[in-house]
């Protein structure tokens, strides 16, 4: 496919990812737990907590479809987009959940997708070994944030709870993949500038 052509799919791709609601293939972790009375306190801060974690799914698929735009390799973009697939998923699971806490989604999610995907185009750019050491550096960030989440989250919140063990599981799977694909690894200076930027994300998106 010409590079005009794949834009062109990429930006549809943004465009369904922030207006349509996504579809998952596999079923919500929190379908097999009863639903239990949360206080408003805990609700409130579990939507948002969910927030956060749906915004960061909106930027995975922002930068799955970046790097997978400029990606080198058929090898490499192929597992991209395979790995994009699996993360809607995530999206979708988020939003459910977040519909249930009576929570919103993040005003901003149009302009995390913009910044996450031109992130995604830049690493694709730098070559196959460092757009993979970027996904492998991402995913790992993430599965320890989502490890945070289930030491803030309430331990009777059985749902959300499911949730994020699922994601956190599957974002390591993620990193493995990124390693066995021959992810080159990152210096400590761009991994504690990627900590402080995703945390910019997280502390604003809480409350935005
Ligand atoms: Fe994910
Ligand atoms: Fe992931």
């Amino acid at each position: 496919m010409a590079f005009l052509d794949q834009l062109i799919v990429a930006f549809d791709r943004g465009l369904r990812v922030l207006i349509t609601p996504p579809q998952f293939r596999r079923p919500n972790p929190a379908s097999q737990y009863m639903n239990v009375e949360l206080s408003k306190t805990e609700k409130i801060h579990a939507g948002r907590l969910m927030r956060i974690n749906h915004t960061g799914e909106i930027c995975a698929q922002a930068l799955y479809q970046g790097q997978a735009l400029t990606a080198r390799s058929t090898h490499t973009r192929d597992a991209l987009k395979h790995a994009a697939l699996e993360e809607i998923d995530h999206l979708a699971w988020c939003e459910e959940r977040i519909k249930e806490l009576g929570g919103r989604v993040s005003y901003l999610n149009p302009l995390w997708y913009l910044g996450a995907f031109s992130m995604g185009v830049v690493a694709g750019i730098a070559g196959d070994g460092w757009n993979l050491a970027f996904l492998k550096e991402t995913e790992k960030q993430v599965e320890n944030h989502l490890n945070s989440h289930l030491q803030k989250l309430a331990m009777e919140d059985l749902k959300t709870r499911a949730i994020v063990q699922v994601m956190r599981d599957d974002e390591k799977n993620h990193a493995e993949l990124a390693q066995s694909l021959g992810a080159y690894e990152f210096p400590r200076w761009l991994k504690e500038a990627m900590k402080l930027s995703s945390s910019v994300m997280t502390k604003t998106v809480y409350w935005v």
